[in-house]
């Protein structure tokens, strides 16, 4: 879906850092912590503790437990640590490709995150509405305005 909106592997790996903020309902993660989902490895004491968040539909967790509120490269860590909330993150890292380069340089080096993340959001904001989508900042995030 990024490659179709013209965003290659560096802007996608960059992007999905936005998720070092922010919170998750159990709905989102609950087949990864419980293992019902197998398709990236996860770590077992992270799975566990997330378990105890997800007991119902609502149970929302952060993103990046240790620094949840700041805009910082932890989540890259996380990765490298089987520490990645949803499986569509714990896929950025772990087949030996250039998402695995990628996530150890941005763990390595937040600058270089920080750099790579304003360019890719600028990117993304560049890229047109859907035909027929009037453009238009919400006044909510979730629904549209109209
Ligand atoms: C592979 C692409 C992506 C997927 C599959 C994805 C999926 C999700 C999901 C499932 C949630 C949790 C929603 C909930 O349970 O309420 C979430 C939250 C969030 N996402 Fe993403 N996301 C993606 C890309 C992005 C990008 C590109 C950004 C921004 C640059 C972003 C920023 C956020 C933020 C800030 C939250 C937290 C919202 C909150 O705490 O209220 N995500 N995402």
């Amino acid at each position: 879906m990024f490659s179709r909106l013209n965003l290659d592997a560096r802007d996608m790996t960059a992007l999905s850092g936005a998720h070092t903020i922010g919170m998750a309902n159990c709905m989102h993660y609950s087949d990864r912590v419980y293992g019902t989902d197998r398709d990236e490895e996860i770590n077992p004491s992270f799975a566990q503790t997330m378990q105890q968040t997800c007991q119902g539909p609502s149970g929302k967790a952060p993103f990046d437990v240790q620094t949840p509120m700041r805009f910082d490269n932890a989540y890259y860590r996380n990765l490298i640590a089987r520490r990645g909330l949803l499986t569509s993150d714990q896929t950025l890292y772990g087949d030996g490709g250039l998402h695995d380069n990628l996530v150890e340089m941005y763990s390595a080096d937040g600058e270089a995150f920080a750099r790579d993340f304003a360019k890719a959001m600028v990117k993304m904001g560049n890229v047109p509405p859907p035909m027929g989508m009037p453009v238009e900042v919400r006044l909510k995030c979730s629904p549209a305005n109209y």
